[in-house]
């Protein structure tokens, strides 16, 4: 059984975003960290006792719930990986051309990306690489498991629950919590995903 290891990141100094929301933010983080080797050790505790058929309802909602905190874990490490404190714009090179193929324009990119952040509920914005048709593909992810597509990589990620930005703004400020995300893309890492 795999065990996951929380990864640490130095992010201080972001404008708009704070260090406390961050240091509370990694916190969070460790926690889908801890629960997703909690499930594992559950699920492999009853498959290891002949416990694992799918009718069972305890072993059923276990393997429903990996989901959602493996999830939780793996999308505020794409997160926090694709943060930068000295930001540079997207130079030329395959994501730019896939962004170009895709939205038009790189203006036009963020623009959807952020509206789509912008959008009501918790969740996520993620700009999918859809490897099979070579295409960039902006969604909403619902929690953290709701509209994930299948065969796609996230190449950007933006964490759209409240307690990303409800320190640093008021509930009806999130588009200003947005500018700050957007203006902190580590671009070089987006790319690096493409791979
Ligand atoms: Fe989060």
């Amino acid at each position: 059984m795999n065990v996951y290891t929380p990864k640490k990141w130095e992010l201080s100094g972001l404008q708009g975003i704070s260090d406390e929301t961050l240091q509370i933010h990694f916190g969070l983080y460790e926690g889908y960290v801890k629960n997703t080797n909690l499930l594992n050790e559950h699920i492999a505790a009853m498959r290891a006792a002949g416990k694992n058929a799918g009718a069972d309802p305890a072993y059923a909602e276990l393997v429903r719930r990996l989901g959602w905190e493996f999830n939780g874990m793996r999308l505020h490490e794409y997160y926090f990986d694709n943060l930068t404190a000295s930001p540079k714009e997207l130079g030329s090179g395959k994501l730019h051309d896939l962004i170009g193929s895709s939205f038009g324009s790189l203006e036009n990119f963020k623009k959807d990306f952020a509206a789509i952040g912008g959008m009501r509920g918790v969740g996520w914005a993620i700009a999918f690489h859809d490897k099979h048709a070579d295409a960039l593909v902006n969604v909403w992810i619902g929690d953290h498991n709701i509209n994930e597509l299948a065969g796609c990589e996230p190449v950007l990620v933006m964490d759209l629950w409240e307690h990303a930005f409800l320190r640093d703004y008021k509930p009806a400020e999130k588009g200003k919590y947005i500018e700050s995300f957007m203006a902190h893309v580590d671009w070089n890492v987006c790319a690096s995903r493409l791979k």
